[in-house]
């Protein structure tokens, strides 16, 4: 079981600030530590080689970058923390975090395209700058500003990784046997993010724009905070103009730091998922009626991980978790995506995913997150379903026309799992 101490390995000096937001985090848990595992807890059983790749990668994860460490030119944050503490180290954010909702913005092109903007800084906006940091050294740029150029603006929802190896783990095959190429009896779809000459599909992020779980903390750790990594090697380019002198990272004296993105990435594979609260006998009601009417359609309530998953070590060479392989994955989706409909659509693309497709969101956990959808356009779970369009519309009015006691029943089930 981790405990607080291993908060403190001598490789970091964490900054105080950081320390004060972790404990804040960790507070309501804490008393109970010594149960089941809480959110942010890494799966029980580990062995001590996983246990100490685990303690590293969340050093990582919950640290302040400095801009010697790679923070920059422009950021929005300077951990991943900041965006990902909600309920657990892992977490998603809340709308009150409104500034951790990553804001995309783009256009259209004449031909009805989405063009990311990328030569006014597009598609991700940078909220701030390293001016003002320490280490800066005189290097002088601004945050990015929203340009008068974009005409699509979309919000993005900070999404949490609890359990998330296990999703890792799940064989390519097994998702792409949940995918219909015609629409069963309640008009429902479903297809892999996969473009005809890729080898496999994506499952990580809303639209499951992407492979590869390295592959995205990469980019995120670039996209959200600046910092370059051999999977993400290009330097943001601040409101889309070249760096300017004085911010790269030779001149500001940038240390490669290699290990970031693998660690956090096998720190990440073993976080552990919220654990399922018993089922009472409404929950279990709600359950059926979940079922029944359709919702797990496209909540798929489990898939079998494959075997003998691996994590990278720092060196490069692979570590078997156990922990992920050959599991049932309790997660309440098809990882495919689905036409949600047009008042769904943030007509941002991403892959083959078109702007009104999204991933089905994951449902496990759900009773850990305050903002609901892509977008967290949705304050409640109702708000959540009753949002639902597209290919869930025949679904969706079948819930909406629930008794009651048949809507509470599956609320409840839905705050178990
Ligand atoms: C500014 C806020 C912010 C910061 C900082 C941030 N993230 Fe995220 N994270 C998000 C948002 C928003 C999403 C959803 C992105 C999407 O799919 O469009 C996300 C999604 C993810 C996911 C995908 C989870 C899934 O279920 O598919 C992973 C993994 C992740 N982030 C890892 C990281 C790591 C690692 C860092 C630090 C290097 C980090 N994030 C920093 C906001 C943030
Ligand atoms: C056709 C597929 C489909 C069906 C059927 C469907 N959903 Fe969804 N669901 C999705 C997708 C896709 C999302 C993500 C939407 C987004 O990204 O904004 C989602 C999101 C959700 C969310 C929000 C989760 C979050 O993390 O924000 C909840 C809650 C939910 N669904 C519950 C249900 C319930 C209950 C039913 C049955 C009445 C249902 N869904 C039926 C595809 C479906």
């Amino acid at each position: 079981m981790k405990t607080i101490t291993s908060m403190h390995n001598p490789r970091f000096s964490m900054p105080g600030l950081a320390v004060t937001a972790l404990f804040a985090v960790l507070a309501p848990t804490l008393s109970t530590a010594n149960s089941a595992p809480h959110p942010g807890d890494p799966f029980p059983g580990l062995s001590a080689e996983q246990q100490a790749l685990f303690d590293g990668g969340e050093e990582y994860f919950v640290q302040e970058l400095t801009v010697t460490e790679g923070l920059g030119p422009v950021y929005s944050e300077k951990s991943c923390l900041a965006c990902h503490a909600l309920g657990g180290i892992g977490g998603g954010d809340s709308l009150e975090n409104a500034n951790h909702f990553v804001q995309r913005f783009g256009t259209l092109n004449a031909n009805g395209s989405y063009n990311n903007l990328a030569v006014f800084g597009g598609d991700v906006l940078q909220t701030r700058s390293i001016s003002d940091d320490p280490g800066a050294n005189g290097c002088k740029v601004a945050a990015e500003v929203i340009p008068p150029e974009a005409s699509i603006l979309a919000l993005r929802n900070p999404l949490p990784m609890f359990g998330i190896g296990l999703i890792a783990a799940i064989p390519d095959a097994t998702i792409l046997a949940g995918a219909r190429t015609a629409p069963d009896a309640d008009g429902v779809l479903g297809r892999p993010n996969q473009a005809p000459t890729a080898a496999r599909p994506g499952r990580f992020g809303w639209k499951a724009q992407t492979v590869d779980l390295a592959a995205f903390n990469a980019a995120a750790a670039n996209g959200t905070m600046g910092f370059t990594s051999l999977l993400s090697p290009s330097e943001q380019k601040p409101q889309g103009l070249d760096t300017p002198a004085g911010c790269t990272n030779a001149e500001l004296g940038v240390v490669p730091f290699d290990d970031f993105i693998p660690e956090i990435t096998a720190w990440e594979v073993m976080l552990a998922p919220v654990k399922q609260k018993s089922f009472d006998e409404e929950a279990r009601r709600g359950q059926r009626v979940f079922n029944d009417i359709g919702c797990a359609k496209c909540h798929t309530p489990v898939m079998q991980s494959g075997s003998n998953f691996q994590v990278k070590r720092t060196d490069g060479t692979l570590l078997a978790v156990e922990a992920v392989s050959d599991k049932p994955v309790r997660l309440y989706s098809d990882l495919l995506l689905h036409d949600m409909g047009a008042d769904m659509d943030e007509k941002v693309t991403m892959g083959t995913a078109k702007g009104s497709e999204f991933r089905t969101a994951p449902l496990w956990g759900l009773r850990l997150r305050t903002a609901f959808l892509h977008d967290g356009s949705a304050s409640s779970v109702y708000d959540a379903i009753k949002d639902h369009g597209g290919e869930s519309a025949i679904i969706r009015d079948r819930y909406l026309k629930l008794l009651p006691r048949d809507k509470k029943a599956i609320a409840k089930f839905l705050d178990k799992i």
